[in-house]
């Protein structure tokens, strides 16, 4: 396995900032916290986890940081405020950068102790007209925002001029952050290659008996293994009915010969996630059911990948997917009466409740707008999404025939978009029935 280090270069960072600086409006200036560390209980933390938008600007990997953006300011234009060095301190907690190593390091134009930012960043601020930052996100920081506005506007008598609008960062950043640059797809390609792997290696060693946290143990222990230290979000391990329950986490049930397992799991690598969901039989071999569900939600992605391309819409692929559900459930008589009618009704939602997916980045639900002035947006080349139709037949859903219920599949892959149409990043991990049997009868 390679070892990771970070492949975001200082001149990436740096036209990250300089695009986004180039769409403000003039004479503004913007804010970004850094994240803040969080107790999980009494005096341990949950692992730190940097801001998604702070990490894209700055890479910078401390909390109880803001990053400052002046265009145009000329002693320049990129400003850190961040934790000064204190020897105690690293012995206990670890290595800061402190203000000469944000900018030796991090490529900070100017850097200044946290502590003094109350002293500093009014006079920043002053004279700007706009500032920009993301309202409402952090009741605190909105607070404190306000606070240092109020500062300057205190001065007004002795010719301070404060900025006049505020406006939400959110709409540049995050339009900018939805589409991905070559070192972001193939960091994104890494994650979802290590995760394939992982959905393997659970495959392979996947046996009646065993826990579903057994399953979520190998995931995690090949995603860190890689260098992958966390999961970008809290694996899901379904077996049996559990697999009708969309976001379950628990994993607790003992698996059973005879069940299906969901699993929808993915590692996060350097601030970019992946998320992959896989279903298969415990015992490695589907029922004359499970296989007749599952290559229903099998033939509704491909069709949905089949028509991802540059021009198409945000929502052709899932109606795509409607299609071929509802098509493939009344066959089967899960769904009765007229296709079309089935679909206006929205019938199908009986059995596939969510949508084809989301954005992915370095936020599993990344960011960036599914719709422009009302209308869904157009796929562009550079954009990632995950596509992921399912279909869960309730246990207690007493207007289907016995055999079906508590039958639960899903199948998602990461598809990023090319000029061309659309490549799929998580292929390494089977999906066809006759592979996912063969690499099952490949046991360990
Ligand atoms: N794992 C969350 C999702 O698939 O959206
Ligand atoms: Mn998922
Ligand atoms: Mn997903």
């Amino acid at each position: 396995m390679p070892k990771v280090t970070s492949t975001i270069s200082k001149k990436e960072f740096s036209r990250r900032r300089k695009m986004l600086m180039a769409h403000m409006e003039p004479n503004s200036i913007a804010i970004l916290p850094s994240s803040t560390e969080k107790i999980r209980n009494r005096d341990a933390d949950y692992p730190f986890r940097q801001d998604s938008d702070f990490q894209y600007l700055s890479g910078f990997p401390e909390p109880e940081s803001v990053l400052v953006l002046i265009p145009g300011r000329e002693h320049g234009e990129t400003i850190l405020f961040c934790r000064e060095k204190d020897r105690d301190r690293e012995i206990w907690d670890g290595y800061r950068a402190g203000p000469e190593g944000a900018c030796s390091t991090y490529q900070a134009d100017d850097a200044f102790p946290i502590n003094d930012i109350d002293d500093i960043l009014p006079g920043l601020i002053e004279g700007r007209e706009r500032v920009y930052y993301s309202m409402g996100r952090d009741q605190q920081f909105d607070q404190k925002v306000m606070g240092w506005v109020n500062a300057i506007r205190a001065q007004v008598r002795s010719g301070a001029t404060p900025p006049g609008e505020f406006l939400n960062l959110d709409h540049l950043l995050h339009d900018q952050r939805l589409f991905k640059q070559a070192a972001e797809v193939r960091i994104m390609k890494k994650a979802a290659e290590i995760s394939a792997e992982a959905h393997c290696h659970a495959m392979k060693v996947c046996q009646p008996g065993m826990y579903e946290y057994e399953l979520e143990a190998e995931l995690l222990h090949t995603f860190v293994k890689a260098g992958a230290r966390h999961p970008a979000y809290n694996s899901i391990v379904g077996s049996g009915k559990n697999a009708c329950i969309l976001h379950y986490i628990e994993n607790t049930r003992q698996m059973k010969a005879g069940d299906l397992v969901l699993i929808d799991a993915g590692c996060e690598l350097e601030h970019y996630a992946s998320d992959i969901t896989r279903t298969f039989p415990v015992s490695g071999k589907f029922s004359a059911e499970q296989k007749a569900i599952y290559q229903l939600v099998l033939d509704a992605q491909a069709a949905a990948i089949a028509v991802i391309k540059p021009g198409k819409h945000w929502n052709d692929p899932h109606e795509v997917s409607v299609r071929v559900i509802t098509e493939g459930l009344a066959d089967l008589g899960l769904l009765k009466g007229d296709v079309d009618d089935l679909i206006v009704e929205e019938k199908y939602k009986q059995f596939y409740m969510h949508r084809i997916g989301h954005w992915l980045g370095m936020d599993v639900h990344d960011v960036g707008d599914y719709k422009i002035e009302g209308e869904w947006r157009v796929l562009e080349s550079g954009m990632v999404m995950t596509v992921e139709p399912g279909i869960y037949i309730s246990p207690d859903d007493k207007t289907v025939a016995k055999k079906w219920r508590g039958i639960g599949v899903r199948i998602e892959d990461d598809v990023v978009i090319t000029k061309a149409g659309c490549e799929v990043l998580s292929g390494g991990v089977p999906k066809e029935i006759k592979d996912i049997e063969k690499l099952m009868r490949k046991k360990k």
